[in-house]
This record gives C-alpha cells, sequence and structure tokens, in this order.
C-alpha cells in the first residue's frame, strides 16, 4: 500500500493517507496520533474546521458537504464559532490519550484542530481565570454520542487537573459513579446500545487551586416503564443482565436467581437478552468495582442486590382468578422470595398485590383486584422500587461525591463546572409519555440555545460597538409553549380535574391538544386516533396517548406503599416514607414533576457560562465510516446547526481578539515583524492596511477585528502559509548556521585545549629532559675536574660514565681478527681490566682461529713458526718468503730417478729440490739433486746416489744473513764431507735441527778436509755472483733486499 504522509502546516502534525480507506493513524513527531487537521490549507479535501469559514453559509449542502469531508478524513469534530459539533464515529479513532490531553492544555482554542478537550480546556480555564461556574451542555439524538462525550470530558478533568489536597479519591469517584449509573440507568434500544434512560446533569465542583473536590449528580425522569416493558429488540436496564451473568454463584443462589435471563418476564419482552456488543460480565465486574470505590459498604451492596432482584421475581408473580374472578397469587416460590429480600410480611405483600385499599369517608376498604389490576398493582410496583431505588442510587452517589470540606472557608470559593447528558431527541414508531417528555426536555434544551447563542453574539456585537443587524430563526418557544403553557399547555390538560380522575377517557384526550386543531385536513387524516403530533423543533413526532394518563399519574395503590414503608430492607424504608402515606395532598404528576425540574435545570444552565457540545449521529446502523446524508440532514436542521450559522455569520464570518490575530499573522507585514511595540490595535491596523483589506471586507471593534468575508481570511491564511515556508527555511538557515558554528567553536576549543595540553606535556618532558641533562652534565664536568681524584660521590657518575662509554665502545671497536691490533684507549680507571679483556679478546680470537683452520694449514703455519724462529731478523729475504707458502717437494716424482728411489727403498722422501753443489776443494759448482728422507740429507746425481748424511750425523747447517740461497750441511769430522749447496731449502719439520743458529758473520768456515777448513765469504751486493776468490775462499755476492 502506497502511504502520503502528509506535513500538515503547524509542523507537527503527520497524517497518513490513503484515498480509498479511512484515514490512518501514524505518530507525530510529538508522539501524538494525529487524526485532526490543523490548517486551513487543507481546506479541499477536509473542508473548513469552522462552519463560519464557509463561503457558502447558508447552503445546507455546503455545510453537510464539509461534514463529510471531514467525516471521511475521521475529522469528527467541526466548530460553529465556539460551539462543537461531533460526529459520532462508531469507533476508537485513538485521540483522547493522555499525549491528546496534553496537546490542547493551555492552548488557545483556535491554534489547535477542533476537539472535545480544547472545548474542556477552554471551559476549565475560563472557570480558573474568571471564577465563573461554567456548563457543558451536550445535546444531540439519542446514539449521537453524548455520554461518551460526557465520559472524556470527565476523564480529562480527572486527569489533567492537579489533585486536591485532601480527599484525592474525589477524582475517583467522580468517574466511578458512571458506571454505576449506567448500569442502572442505560439500556439498549432500538437506537442505542447504551441509551441513557435518564437525564444528567453533573456539578463538578473546583476548589481555588483548580482541583476537583466535589461533585453532585441531578437525575431526570428515569424510564421507569422499560422495568416492566420493553419494546421488541430492546432490553431492560443493564443492571438485571449484568448481575445474572456475572453474579457469583453463591450471590445468585441466596437471591433466588438463575443466570438464564429467559427466565424472568421482565427481561424477555424486547428477546434480545443477549447483545454482542455488550459484555455484562465484564461489565458486572466494573461495576461492583465502582460501587465499591463510591463507598457502598458490603451492606448495601447486598441491600441494593435485593431490591433488583425481587424486581425480577416481582415479574415472576402469577395470578389465577377465583370463581369471583378476584386475582389471587399463584407463584408462591416468588413471594416467598419477594417476602425475605424485600424484608416485608408475606400475607401483607400477598394481600397489597391482590387487593386495593381505598379510604371513604375516614373507613379504609379492602376490595379485591381482578386480573388485570393485580398485574397493573405488580408492574406498578416493580416501577415504583426500581425508580426510587434509582434516586436512592444517585442520592448515596451525591454523598460519596459531595466536597467533605464543605464547611471549610475555601469551599466557599469554589466554582462549579456542570455537565449535562441528557437523553436524546427520539422518535419510534410508537411513541408515548416517555417519549413526549424527553422530547419535551430537547426542545427546552435548544430554546435555551438559540436564546443564549442569539444573545451572547448580540452582545458581542453589543460590546464591540459593532451595530448589529437581525437574524431571522426558528424560534421554538411556541413548541414549548403548546407543552407547558399554564392552563392551555399540554401538561396542564394532562392535569386538569377531568384527567386526573380518569373521567377523559384516554381515546377522548387527543382532540383537546391545541395544535391538533390547527392541523390541515390530511394531516388530521394521516393520524389515527388516539394519537397526537407535535410538531417539535427536530421534527414531527407522533404520540400514542394510550397509557399516557396512567404514566403521568404514576398510580401506586395505598396499601402497596404501605407495605413497602414497612420493609426491613434498609435502602426501602428510605424510598417509601411513611409520610407519604399521611400526605392528604394529590401528588404531583410526572408530567408537572419533570416540568419543575426542567425549569429548575433552565435555571442552573442560565446562571452559568454556557458551551456547547452538538452531537450527529452518522448512521441509524450503529456503523463505522457510513455518512446517512439524509439522517444527517435532518438532525443538522434540528439541531438549528445552520440557525446557529446564520447567527454567527451575521454580517461577519470570523472575529479574532487583536493580540491573537496579530500574534498569527503578524509576520505578513514587515512593521509588525517581529515585534509590534504600540497597541494591538494599532498593529491589526497597519496588519491590514499592509495586506489590503477593503474597508467593506472588515470591521475593527473595540477588542476585535471583525473579518467579513471567509475568501479575505482564507487569503491572509494562505500568504501566512507562504510566508511560513520563508520563515522555516530561515529560521532552519539560521539554526543550522548556529548549530554548525556552535559545534565549531566547540570542536575548535576542544582542539585548543587539547594543544594546549600537549604542548604543556611537551614542554614538562623536554625541561625534564633538558633538567636532566644540565644535571649531567654538570655531574660530568665535576666529574671530569675530579676524575684523578679516590672514588667519591661527585666523581662516581663520570668514572662510571667513562667505564661505561669505554666498555659500549670497546664493544663495536673489537679488533677484528687475529691480526688486527688496534684497541681503544682505556681510561685509567679501567687499564687493568683492559689489558685482561684484551688477553681474552686475543685468546678468544686466536681459539677462534685455530679451531677454523685445516690440518695442511696448521702444518704450514707450524713451519712457518719454525721458519721464523730460525730466520726471523736474521737472515735477508725472510720477509720476503714469509707470505710464500712452503710447498710439499720441488721435484715431482717422475723427475727423480727410479734407481734413487729403489736405492732409498722404502724410506719415503719428504722433500725434493735441484741443488747446486759447491766442492770443498776448488768450489767447482755441480748439479744435484737433494732428497730429504725421515733419516737422511740424500744428494743424488743423476741417477745416483752420491752422498747420504744421515740426520745423526748432521752437526749443523749454516746458511748467511744475505739473500743468497747458499747453505752449508755441517756432518763430522770423520765424515769429513761437508757439503755447500745453494738450494730452496726447506728446514722446518727436520729435526734435529730444530733451533739452528744462522751464523751472523759475513763468512762461514767448515771443515774442507782433514786438517783444513774452508771459508765462504758473503759480501753485499746488487746480485747474486758466486765465485772462487784468490784467497781461495768460496766468494758469495749477494744482493740486500731489506735495508737494516
Ligand atoms: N467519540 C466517540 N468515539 C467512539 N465511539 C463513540 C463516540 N461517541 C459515541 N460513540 C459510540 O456510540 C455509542 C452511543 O453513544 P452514547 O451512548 O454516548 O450516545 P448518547 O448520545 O448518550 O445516546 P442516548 O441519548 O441514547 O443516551 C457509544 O456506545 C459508542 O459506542
Ligand atoms: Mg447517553
Amino acid at each position: 500500500m502506497a502511504l502520503q504522509v502528509e506535513l500538515v502546516p503547524t509542523g507537527e502534525i503527520i497524517r497518513v493517507v490513503h484515498p480509498h480507506r479511512p484515514c490512518k493513524l501514524a505518530l507525530g513527531s510529538d508522539g501524538v496520533r494525529v487524526t485532526m487537521e490543523s490548517a486551513l490549507t487543507a481546506r479541499d479535501r477536509v473542508g473548513v474546521q469552522d462552519f463560519v469559514l464557509l463561503e457558502n453559509f447558508t447552503s445546507e449542502a455546503a455545510f453537510i458537504e464539509n461534514l463529510r469531508r471531514r467525516f471521511r478524513e475521521n475529522l469528527i469534530y467541526t466548530y460553529i464559532g465556539p460551539v462543537l459539533v461531533s460526529v459520532n464515529p462508531y469507533r476508537d479513532l485513538q485521540i483522547y490519550s493522555r499525549q491528546h490531553m496534553e496537546r490542547y492544555r493551555g492552548v488557545s482554542f483556535y491554534e489547535v484542530p477542533p476537539h472535545l478537550f480544547a472545548v474542556a480546556d477552554t471551559v476549565y480555564r475560563a472557570l480558573r481565570t474568571e471564577r465563573r461556574d461554567q456548563a457543558v451542555m451536550i445535546s444531540g439524538e439519542s446514539g449521537a454520542g453524548k455520554t461518551e462525550a460526557t465520559k472524556r470530558l470527565l476523564q480529562f478533568y480527572a486527569e489533567t487537573c492537579p489533585a486536591p489536597e485532601r480527599g484525592g479519591a474525589v477524582r475517583d469517584r467522580l468517574l466511578q459513579s458512571n458506571p454505576v449509573l449506567e448500569a442502572f440507568g442505560n439500556a439498549k434500544t432500538l437506537r442505542n446500545d447504551n441509551s441513557s434512560r435518564f437525564g444528567k446533569y453533573m456539578d463538578v465542583q473546583f476548589d481555588f487551586k483548580g482541583a476537583p473536590v466535589g461533585g453532585h449528580i441531578l437525575s431526570y425522569l428515569l424510564e421507569k416503564s422499560r422495568v416492566v416493558h420493553q419494546n421488541h429488540g430492546e432490553r431492560n436496564f443493564h443492571v438485571f443482565y449484568q448481575l445474572l451473568e456475572g453474579g457469583e454463584e453463591e450471590t445468585l443462589r441466596r437471591l433466588g436467581l438463575e443466570r438464564n435471563p429467559q427466565s424472568y418476564l421482565y427481561l424477555v419482552k424486547g428477546q434480545c437478552a443477549k447483545v454482542s456488543s455488550i459484555n455484562d460480565k465484564s461489565d458486572w465486574k466494573v461495576v461492583r468495582k465502582a460501587l465499591t470505590v463510591i463507598d457502598f459498604t458490603e451492606d448495601e451492596v447486598e441491600d441494593l442486590l435485593s431490591i433488583v432482584a425481587s424486581v425480577l421475581h416481582l415479574g415472576n408473580i402469577h395470578f389465577a382468578a377465583d370463581e369471583e374472578s378476584n386475582a389471587q397469587v399463584t407463584t408462591e416460590n416468588q413471594l416467598k422470595y419477594l417476602t425475605r429480600l424485600l424484608s416485608v410480611e408475606g400475607s401483607t405483600l400477598r394481600e397489597a398485590l391482590t387487593h386495593r385499599k381505598i379510604i371513604a369517608k375516614g373507613e379504609e376498604l379492602l376490595s379485591p383486584l381482578n386480573l388485570e389490576q393485580a398485574a397493573y398493582a405488580r408492574d406498578a410496583l416493580a416501577k415504583a422500587v426500581y425508580s426510587r431505588t434509582f434516586t436512592w442510587l444517585v442520592g448515596k452517589i451525591n454523598r460519596s461525591l459531595a466536597s467533605k470540606d464543605a464547611e471549610s472557608p475555601s469551599w466557599r470559593s469554589t466554582t462549579v463546572l456542570g455537565l449535562l447528558d441528557i437523553y436524546g431527541f427520539e422518535v419510534f414508531q410508537h411513541n408515548s409519555f416517555e417519549q413526549f417528555c424527553i422530547n419535551y426536555c430537547n426542545e427546552k434544551l435548544q430554546q435555551l440555545f438559540i436564546e443564549l447563542t442569539l444573545k451572547s453574539e448580540q452582545e458581542e456585537y453589543e460590546a464591540e460597538g459593532i451595530a448589529w443587524e437581525p437574524v431571522q430563526y426558528f424560534n421554538n418557544k411556541i413548541i414549548c409553549d403548546l407543552v407547558e403553557e399554564k392552563f392551555k399547555g399540554i401538561i396542564s390538560i394532562l392535569v386538569s380535574p377531568l384527567c386526573l380522575q380518569g373521567l377523559v377517557l384516554e381515546a377522548d384526550f387527543h382532540p383537546i391538544t391545541p395544535r391538533h386543531k390547527l392541523a390541515d385536513q390530511r394531516t388530521r387524516k394521516s393520524l389515527g386516533r388516539g394519537e397526537f403530533r407535535l410538531l417539535h423543533y427536530a421534527g414531527e413526532v407522533t404520540y400514542s396517548v394510550t397509557g399516557f394518563l396512567d404514566k403521568n399519574n404514576d398510580l401506586l395503590f395505598r396499601n402497596l406503599k404501605e407495605t413497602m414503608c414497612s420493609s426491613k430492607n434498609p435502602i426501602m424504608s428510605q424510598c417509601f416514607d411513611r409520610s407519604e402515606l399521611s400526605d392528604k395532598k394529590r401528588p404531583e404528576t410526572v408530567a408537572t414533576q419533570f416540568k419543575m425540574s426542567l425549569l429548575q435545570l433552565m435555571e442552573i444552565l442560565q446562571s452559568k457560562e454556557p458551551a456547547y457540545v452538538r452531537c450527529i449521529k452518522p448512521n441509524d446502523a450503529k456503523q463505522p465510516g457510513r455518512f446517512d446524508e439524509v439522517l444527517i440532514r435532518h438532525q443538522v436542521k434540528y439541531l438549528g446547526l445552520m440557525e446557529n450559522l446564520r447567527v454567527r455569520r451575521a454580517g461577519f464570518a470570523y472575529r479574532r481578539k487583536y493580540e491573537a490575530f496579530l500574534q498569527r499573522y503578524k509576520s505578513l507585514c514587515p512593521e509588525t515583524w517581529p515585534t509590534w511595540a504600540g497597541r494591538p490595535q494599532d498593529g491589526v491596523a497597519v496588519l491590514v492596511r499592509h495586506l489590503g483589506y477593503k474597508p467593506e471586507e472588515y470591521k475593527m471593534g473595540r477588542t476585535k477585528i471583525f473579518i467579513r468575508f471567509p475568501k479575505t481570511l482564507f487569503a491572509t491564511e494562505d500568504a501566512l502559509e507562504v510566508r511560513r515556508q520563508s520563515l522555516a527555511t530561515k529560521i532552519q538557515a539560521a539554526w543550522r548556521g548556529f548549530h554548525w558554528r556552535q559545534k565549531f567553536l566547540r570542536v575548535k576549543r576542544s582542539a585548543i585545549c587539547i594543544q594546549s595540553w600537549w604542548r604543556g606535556t611537551l614542554g614538562r618532558r623536554k625541561a625534564t629532559k633538558r633538567k636532566w641533562a644540565a644535571q649531567t652534565i654538570r655531574r660530568l664536568i665535576r666529574g671530569f675536574i675530579l676524575r684523578h681524584a679516590p672514588r667519591c660521590p661527585e666523581n662516581a657518575f663520570f668514572l662510571d660514565h667513562v667505564r661505561t662509554s669505554f666498555l659500549l665502545n670497546l664493544r663495536r671497536q673489537l679488533p677484528r681478527n687475529v691480526l688486527d691490533t688496534s684497541w681503544p684507549t682505556p681510561p685509567p680507571a679501567l687499564r687493568e681490566a683492559s689489558e685482561l679483556l684484551r688477553e681474552l679478546c686475543i685468546k678468544n680470537m686466536v681459539w677462534k682461529y685455530c679451531r677454523g683452520i685445516s690440518p695442511e694449514w696448521k702444518q704450514q703455519l707450524q713451519q712457518k713458526a719454525v721458519a721464523s724462529e730460525i730466520f726471523k731478523g736474521k737472515k735477508d729475504n725472510y720477509p720476503q718468503s714469509v707470505p710464500r707458502l712452503f710447498i710439499s717437494t720441488r721435484l715431482g716424482a717422475d723427475e727423480i730417478s727410479s734407481r734413487v728411489l729403489q736405492a732409498l727403498g722404502s724410506e719415503p722422501i719428504q722433500y725434493a729440490v735441484p741443488v747446486v753443489k759447491y766442492d770443498r776443494k776448488g768450489y767447482k759448482p755441480r748439479s744435484r739433486q737433494l732428497l730429504l728422507t725421515p733419516n737422511a740429507v740424500v744428494i743424488v746425481e743423476d741417477a745416483k746416489v752420491k752422498q747420504r748424511i744421515d740426520y745423526a750425523n748432521l752437526t749443523g747447517i749454516s746458511v748467511s744473513s744475505l739473500s743468497d740461497s747458499l747453505f752449508v750441511l755441517h756432518v763430522q769430522r770423520e765424515d769429513n764431507k761437508q757439503k755447500v749447496a745453494g738450494a730452496h731449502l726447506r728446514v722446518g719439520g727436520l729435526s734435529p735441527w730444530k733451533n739452528p743458529h744462522p751464523p751472523r758473520s759475513s763468512s762461514i768456515t767448515f771443515a774442507g778436509g782433514p786438517g783444513r777448513d774452508g771459508t765462504i765469504d758473503f759480501t753485499p751486493g746488487s746480485e747474486l755472483l758466486i765465485t772462487k776468490a784468490k784467497n781461495g775462499h768460496l766468494a758469495v755476492v749477494a744482493p740486500r733486499l731489506n735495508s737494516r
């Protein structure tokens, strides 16, 4: 379903509209469910909310069309000026919630959509501010919603008014009096399932603070004939059905009742004991609870129920005729119950039901009754018992509602708000005395309504100094006079001696009504015998006179009265007073009593400020959403709504106090917007001039402006609507600007706050750091100054720092390998530790290095170490040899003769090198191979081992300090074969020359032969030259590679 959500111009109402369905409700932004429209802009669809704004105000069709439009949109309320017209929706529209009450509290009548609560609030505020008694008159035909309206009003006051200082229970009592009175005084009729069969006027008293402190109810003429008879489709009073349906088993047993209503003759005449719209069982619970709230004791409830039950039993009393045609009671059981329930003597009651006591010339005579008379007497008793109990009930409720502080001074300052819920005008097929009284009452109220509205209108014009133009309207005074005029009126005729003495038969009664005589021939023909017709303001009603006189005289035989006076039932004894028996005067007839009470009511109403609610019934079928135009037109007519409207529109369609008018429309004129400093009246004058009102369109009164045509107001309203949009946009823009600026400022403030806090924190941190740094530097300087002093607090930090720094620095600058000799300079205090660390470090590196080397390399190194021990610093070309690796041999296996190898046998060759051997004599150079085995040095010439020198025989090896590659092998003298050889000599690992000492002299002497020594002289030169010198020495010129 496509929903259209509409924002109605007051800005607070959201309504969901669907073209083919009744108005759906939605929650407005204020949480109020809304069915009321609020502005005139919606008038095309929902009509105007005040009939005075109808352009064609004289057209009944336009009036009905407006009602229809609004009804279709579930807008059941519309104003005619201050009068509220209400159409019964026959469905719960959810428009009476607490939120609705709050919405209508304290706001001006015209600011909010029409509602009953608006009337309620206006009345209440007038009561409080003006301290004048108020009366809300609710009228309309049966089923139009008067009682509902009364209840809603009461609910409004109960919930919204402040609680009284004492006796807060009065609010509950006011509310709870309703269900009780409805149970006893309402019944289902053809027109209404909860029709009030009595008139009710209720006063609610408010103290000076506006709190309800008490109440009082006036009841009018209960339709008591209903107790004994109901038309088809109608019921007796609710209480009977409620008791049977909802009463506890024990209660019913005690009262001698059965649950089934069909067992009671008084309940079956209308043949509709069960009604779907009524839940008797739950209603009974409500009534029982309400009785407790309105101060009924358990005994009083018992007594009351006894009376209700006794009426039912009375209905079941049967008579039979004896041989003399006198009536005799045949239902002994019922009589027994009656006796007990009414607490009367059984025999007395039996006699009273079948006899009539006549007092003639001071003598009492008992005359037996025939069957018809006995039934009449029984029914009369039932009616009297019930109606008097009802009156007692109203009295009892009044005592409960009466303010307990009636004597206190504040009581005197109370104000009264009256609520009138009278039975509505009704027309049935068969209209009897009750309808006559009811319709007469409505006639009187209509008259009062016309008088008061017209009067107030006229008064307003006068007060405002505006010329009053007379209005034509139908005055129903003529009908009222016809009923109540002295001597000539129907009521007077009913109490004429002839009528009272029964000398006029009912059949003869009709011709004497004066109206009848005026009727034309056709009307006279349409009337049956025993009928008369009254042209009421609400329409013609033909009354049947059957039972008229009886009902008017309300005759209860004397002995029945006497019997009831003797009742021990406390309620009955209050209802039937013995003084009644001794009173010789004829009691007033019902119609006369009613007329008097109505006069009294009129006085009451006239003494108060009136407010009106005019209820309309939309259809006879009690159906929601059905708008029966014929029925409504009829009601509009008889309620005089068109007249009311005409009176209201006599001249001016709209009027408003200057303040209110200016307040609403001031935005339309630059001079009055946003504020007008002068008198409101002047402001309005400026405003209307600005709006371009023509002089004939409006008049300025003393306190109000009067606008003649609705179109003038509509144009103003439309202009306001447009203006509101632009104002709303401006306000929105301003608000958004303000809102965002506020937000921005808030954010800015927060940012600054955070910034300054953070800066502070940073500053503090920096300051702390600086302070710490300054302290540290200071300590370091002091420590530095005292660094040589023994450790003391002043230098401890510095010393620790230096040590720590050294260690940390050391960690970074440790030597990378064994050859790296760098080492940071330690502070004096750590010198020893530094040394230890250094050793450790070197050891560690060496250890690591050693672990990492291969066996071949180890051997190489060992040989290098030996070479170093022997030659380092002694042999000139030693440094050059250090980086050169030793090789395992200088001769391959293929270069050594196999014969030599054979000669050596298993002895392995550890090193082989080609050498030049110099003879000891003559120093002749000869090429040889020098082989080293584990045991000896072998000199080989080609393929022949020339010489073998065992290491055991080797006494030494001599070399020069120069770079000459010459060495001398020294052997024992006996083995006088010392060899001089030039070769690349590898000596490492050759035991027993582990520590040879190369000679430092520049010549080497060796044993050259027996008794003769040879000498080799070494001289440095540019290149190697080995020659035999003249002196017989071997002269070796060796180049010097390293200068010392
Ligand atoms: N405002 C309302 N909202 C919903 N339902 C309503 C409203 N007014 C009346 N009704 C319905 O209409 C029925 C008849 O209303 P109510 O009893 O108030 O009529 P009445 O005018 O008092 O008639 P009578 O003159 O017969 O006493 C109510 O029982 C209720 O169901
Ligand atoms: Mg009612």
